[in-house]
């Protein structure tokens, strides 16, 4: 397949069409934001290696039968994808307190859940992405009934895996945003991507953030940061 025009700009990948209607061609951008895209800031190195993360974990879901858009990774910062439609639905998938459920609840920090809280955002930049709940989600016409419970289903199942495969790396999997899409023949699959942009993860040890809460706090340096995951993740896959 052939790179041809580009299709949407997002606030960390591209997006392209190919010569294969079926298929899109992402590129992921050299670009951190934040605040919805108030805060936008380059980063040399950041797009090979969320493309590399997210590459890996893509085809490890895959492993344990998980569907989802990764076909294969071109260059360092580069995928092609299967072509869906996005269900503009932000899952987020929380194992411990942070981020706006400690905002909005006043609960602590990294405080755990006996089960995982599953939440959804309308995804929808005018609006800055409210929170909203299945009800909603199917009075917008976001979202089928079945789909919302398939979307629940496999949100579990990939917090399972992630779960396993943070662990033997030695992080914590605090909490992660998913977004679905819907294929051709109309199955709900995983999409988007998953890199420390999108997941909160916090050594085990020393309980530090290994992910874009570094940019969002200030933390320091965040791609060395995201190329250690890189490596964690590459050493477990080795032993
Ligand atoms: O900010 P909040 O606590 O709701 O974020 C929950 C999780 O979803 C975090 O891992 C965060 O990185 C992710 N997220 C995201 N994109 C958004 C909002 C949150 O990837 N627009």
């Amino acid at each position: 397949v052939e790179k041809q025009e580009l299709l949407y700009q997002g606030k960390a990948k591209e997006m392209y069409a190919t010569t294969n209607p079926e298929v899109l061609w992402v590129h992921y951008m050299d670009q951190v934001t934040a605040l919805n895209g108030k805060r936008k800031v380059r980063m040399a190195d950041k797009g090979k290696v969320n493309c590399a993360i997210s590459s890996q974990l893509f085809t490890d879901l895959r492993t344990q039968g998980i569907e989802n858009h990764f076909i294969e990774q071109l260059g360092p910062t580069d995928q092609l994808v299967q072509r869906v439609q996005i269900i503009p639905l932000e899952t987020v998938v929380r194992n411990y307190a942070s981020g706006s459920f400690v905002k909005r609840y006043q609960v602590d920090y990294l405080q755990k859940f006996e089960q995982p809280v599953i939440e959804f955002f309308y995804k929808n930049d005018a609006l800055d992405d409210p929170f909203l709940n299945d009800d909603d989600a199917l009075a917008l016409g976001v979202a089928t009934s079945d789909q919302i419970t398939e979307i629940r289903k496999l949100a579990r199942q990939v917090n399972q895996h992630l779960i396993q495969i943070f662990t033997k790396m030695n992080v914590q999997l605090v909490d992660f945003k998913l977004e679905f899409g819907l294929t051709t023949a109309g199955d709900v699959i995983l999409a988007d991507e998953l890199s420390p942009d999108n997941c909160r993860l916090v050594d085990m040890n020393t309980k530090e953030s290994l992910d874009k809460d570094i940019f969002r706090k200030g933390l320091g340096e965040m791609v060395p940061v995201y190329e250690e995951i890189l490596q964690r993740l590459q050493h477990s896959e080795e032993v």
